[in-house]
Formats: structure tokens, C-alpha cells, sequence
């Protein structure tokens, strides 16, 4: 077991952290003195819907292992257990006693990194375990609900040394990098403004079940009104607005409508006296939050997931030069745009701005999960902990996603106040460089 490991020791800078990944078969590289692939261990805690997903990913790894599995449903853990049997290797020991059982999972000292796919409340202390424990900590969107929680991410990290990334999928988006990347050769001029939205109903099928029952984050909307998942949508607009690196969230204000779509879905799909169509949700159907930066940019970010809607994201970025606009599948660009005030379509964009992490992604067999996504995220955390470097999104911008969280409840429980943001990297934004995806 390793504890409390320096930071400059667990990160080795070393070369072997710039190699990359690249796709053999889509087989991550990190050279082992032999010559192979490193051995990577890992564990997964929350074995049911989106665990159960990044497992299988994972199982396609070359010389990846899973010793150790942890949920306290024992089906799903067998179920699990069974997965990674299937794919030739020893059936993993499985941890389900209790709901701290995640404890012995993570002392354990054949394991390298931990996957974390639990309800939210168990994100941060499950996060902060792995890294005292030593073990990277890869932990699903949100990583904290609470600014308690994301101090505890930070201080936590900053104590062992060991990265924790927040597996924000979206980041990693092919149309996502290549717009990153367009930014960053200038097409856009200067960023000046932001959208982005998670538009995404979600009340027929995972905050209750297809029959009406609450499932676990139904909670929340009973209890809170803010954004309640704001990751998604923020996550790729971090590092196209150079947040945390160049520029910093500086105040926040938050405004919610009432709450009228979980009532009317309940009411339309269960009769008037079913208890969901009368039941009060704290939680409003649209919060829409508006973030000013240091640097004077503005993003707006909108939670809408309890409304009957296609799924949409909505992210729209605009510069000096003109704009980006996912929705339209369109860009405008001054200079090199051919019709004066018209939009062209962004698909040739997409080809000329490639991101190499997707050319290398073309020769990649197989979907497995989200059009590629969430295996790109994987192959990308994975090689950290191969190589022991920094993970691509690391602490500082996980808890800055979050963070939107406990901001956008404050706002609105205060009338729409201006809600100072905290600044996790300790004013080191000013001088910290571009590091995802660069
Ligand atoms: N990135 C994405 O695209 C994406 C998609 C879906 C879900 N998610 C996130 O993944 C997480 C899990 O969501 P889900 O839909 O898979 O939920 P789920 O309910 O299907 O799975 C959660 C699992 O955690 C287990 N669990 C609960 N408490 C535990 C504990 N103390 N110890 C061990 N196991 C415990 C449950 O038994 C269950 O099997 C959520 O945080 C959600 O936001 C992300």
C-alpha cells in the first residue's frame, strides 16, 4: 500500500508521459521494460448502469487487470464479476458487506487505479480514499456536490500527490476537440462568450424508473434546486475558454424556473393521483447560470433535464472572429467564411481540425460507449496511470465543473445573488499553461 506519496515523486515528468496514446488496434502504449505494454491494475467501485459500461471498455485493454470489484448489490456484482471472467481473466474479489466495504477495496496493494461509478454522495469520500490509498482516482461526473467536497478533492490531492481525474466524457468529444483546436490556432479571434447546455430528459428512465419508483438521484430533486448535473455542458468549454489556465471563474448568478415537468410527466403517464404528480421538487425545470471570468468572458450554462425533449448541448462559442455553434452544426468565421454574415456548415472543419487523439482513434474496432468517447477518456486516464504522470483533466478542473453545483444553489436560494467562485488552483491560473488535450 502506498501512502502519502510526495507529489513530484508519484508524477514522474518523465518522457514516457509525453508518448502518449496511441492506437494499435486501439491498444494504449506505455513501453514496460521488456518492451510491452506496462501491467495496469485496476479496481471499480459501482458496478451498475455506467460501471458496468466502463468496465467492458476497460476489459479491452491489452495487459489491463481487474483484481477487485466493490458494490453493495450483489447482482450486479456477480454480474460484473462474471464479465471480467469472460474475458479470460480470474474472477475478481468482490467487495459488498456494507456501504464502506470501498475501504478494503482501496487498501488493497495490487491495485493501481480505482473507477468510481456510484450515487454522487460517494464520489468525494470515495475519491479521497483512492488517493490516500495511493491509487489514482478516476470518478465519474460529478466528483462533488458541495464546496466542502470540492476543497477536499484539491487538499486531498495536494497532500498525496496522486491525480484524480473526473471522467468527463464530453471533454473528449470528437467535434469538441476540433473545435479546442481551432481556438487555439486563433480561427475565433479572442473568446468572449460561451453556452452550453444539458438538455437531456431524464425523468422516464434514471432519476425514476419506466414504472414511476424513485431510483436514488430522484432524491435530489426532491431536495435541491440548482444544476444539478452541469459537467457535461461545461466540460469541453473549460479548456476552449483557457479556464484555470489564463482565466478563472469569478462570479456566479443562478436563476431557476418553477418546477412543473416531473408533476405533468407523472400526471400524464400515471393519472392525476398518482403520488409523483402532486409530490413538491424543490428542483426547478430550467436553471439557466450566467459565470463571469477574470478575464471578463461570460459563459452561460443551462440545466434542463426534467422537460420531454430530444437530447441537445446546445454549446455555442463566440470570439473576436465569430463563432462556433454545435446546434447548427455551423460556424461563421471573419476572413474565411466565403458569404458575408452566413454560416458554413462545420463538417469541413471537423475533417481540416481533426484532433490527433482521433485520427489515431479511425483505426479503433469497436464503439464501446458514447461514438468512441468514453473510450478515448479511458485510454487517456489509463496511460497516466501506466506512465504515473498527470491525468488529462486533473483535480483542479474536476472541482471546477462541480462546482457549478453548490454556486447554482446558493444563487438561487439567494434571489439570484452574484455568488463569488472559488478559485481551487490558489491564484496559480495566472500562470498555469494549457495542458489538456494540447
Ligand atoms: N459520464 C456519463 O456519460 C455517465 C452516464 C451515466 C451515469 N453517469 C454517472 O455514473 C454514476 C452512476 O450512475 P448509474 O446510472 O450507473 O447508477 P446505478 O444506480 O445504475 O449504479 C450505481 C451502482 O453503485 C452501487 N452502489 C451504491 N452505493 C454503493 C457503495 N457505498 N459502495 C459500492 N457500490 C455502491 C449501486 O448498488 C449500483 O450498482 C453517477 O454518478 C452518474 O452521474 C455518468
Amino acid at each position: 500500500m502506498t501512502r502519502g506519496v510526495g507529489r513530484r515523486q508519484f508524477l514522474k515528468t518523465s518522457a514516457a508521459g509525453a508518448l502518449g496514446t496511441m492506437l494499435a488496434g486501439a491498444a494504449p502504449q506505455a513501453a514496460s521494460a521488456e518492451g510491452g505494454v506496462k501491467p495496469v491494475r485496476v479496481g471499480v467501485v459501482g458496478v451498475g448502469g455506467r460501471g458496468t459500461g466502463l468496465l467492458g471498455t476497460l476489459l479491452h485493454f491489452p495487459n489491463l487487470t481487474v483484481p477487485a470489484l466493490c458494490d453493495i448489490n450483489i447482482t450486479n456484482l456477480a454480474n460484473a464479476q462474471q464479465r471480467v471472467e469472460k474475458a479470460g481473466q480470474p474472477k475478481p474479489e468482490g467487495y459488498s458487506k456494507h456501504e464502506e466495504s470501498f475501504r478494503d477495496l482501496m487498501a488493497r496493494d495490487d491495485l493501481d487505479a480505482v473507477i468510481i461509478a456510484t450515487p454522487w454522495h460517494w464520489h468525494t469520500p470515495m475519491a479521497v480514499c483512492a488517493m490516500e490509498n495511493g491509487k489514482y482516482a478516476g470518478v465519474e461526473v460529478p466528483c462533488a456536490m458541495s464546496f466542502e467536497e470540492c476543497w477536499q478533492l484539491v487538499d486531498t490531492h495536494e497532500k498525496t500527490g496522486v491525480p484524480c481525474m473526473m471522467l468527463e466524457n464530453w471533454s473528449f468529444r470528437r467535434d469538441n476537440l476540433a473545435v479546442l483546436r481551432m481556438i487555439r490556432q486563433g480561427l475565433l479571434g479572442e473568446i468572449v462568450h460561451c453556452h452550453c447546455a444539458h438538455s437531456h430528459d431524464c425523468i422516464d428512465h434514471w432519476f425514476f424508473d419506466r414504472q414511476g419508483n424513485d431510483r436514488w438521484p430522484a432524491e435530489y430533486l426532491v431536495k435541491y434546486n440548482r444544476d444539478q448535473y452541469p459537467t457535461h455542458s461545461v466540460g469541453p468549454v473549460l479548456s476552449w475558454m483557457d479556464i484555470n489556465c489564463g482565466d478563472c471563474f469569478a462570479t456566479m448568478t443562478a436563476t431557476a424556473t418553477g418546477s412543473r415537468g416531473i408533476n405533468a410527466y407523472f400526471a400524464r403517464t400515471f393519472g392525476e393521483d398518482h403520488p409523483g404528480a402532486k409530490r413538491q421538487y424543490a428542483q426547478g425545470d430550467i436553471v439557466t447560470s450566467v459565470i463571469k471570468t477574470h478575464g471578463g468572458k461570460t459563459l452561460v450554462v443551462n440545466y434542463d433535464m426534467q422537460l420531454p425533449r430530444p437530447y441537445d448541448n446546445r454549446w455555442l462559442i463566440q470570439g473576436t472572429l465569430g463563432l462556433y455553434d454545435e446546434a447548427r452544426a455551423a460556424v461563421y468565421l471573419t476572413g474565411r467564411s466565403p458569404e458575408y454574415h452566413q454560416w458554413e456548415p462545420f463538417a469541413p472543419y471537423q475533417e481540416e481540425f481533426e484532433h490527433p487523439w482521433w485520427e489515431a482513434m479511425k483505426d479503433a474496432k469497436g464503439d464501446f460507449g458514447h461514438g468512441g468517447t468514453d473510450y478515448l477518456e479511458l485510454i487517456k486516464f489509463i496511460d497516466a496511470v501506466r506512465n504515473k504522470t498527470q491525468t488529462p483533466i486533473d483535480v483542479y478542473d474536476s472541482v471546477t465543473m462541480s462546482v457549478i453545483i453548490p454556486l447554482s444553489e446558493k444563487s438561487i436560494a439567494n434571489g439570484n445573488a452574484p455568488i463569488e467562485c472559488p478559485d481551487f488552483t490558489r491564484g496559480k491560473w495566472k500562470t498555469r499553461k494549457p495542458a489538456f488535450a494540447v
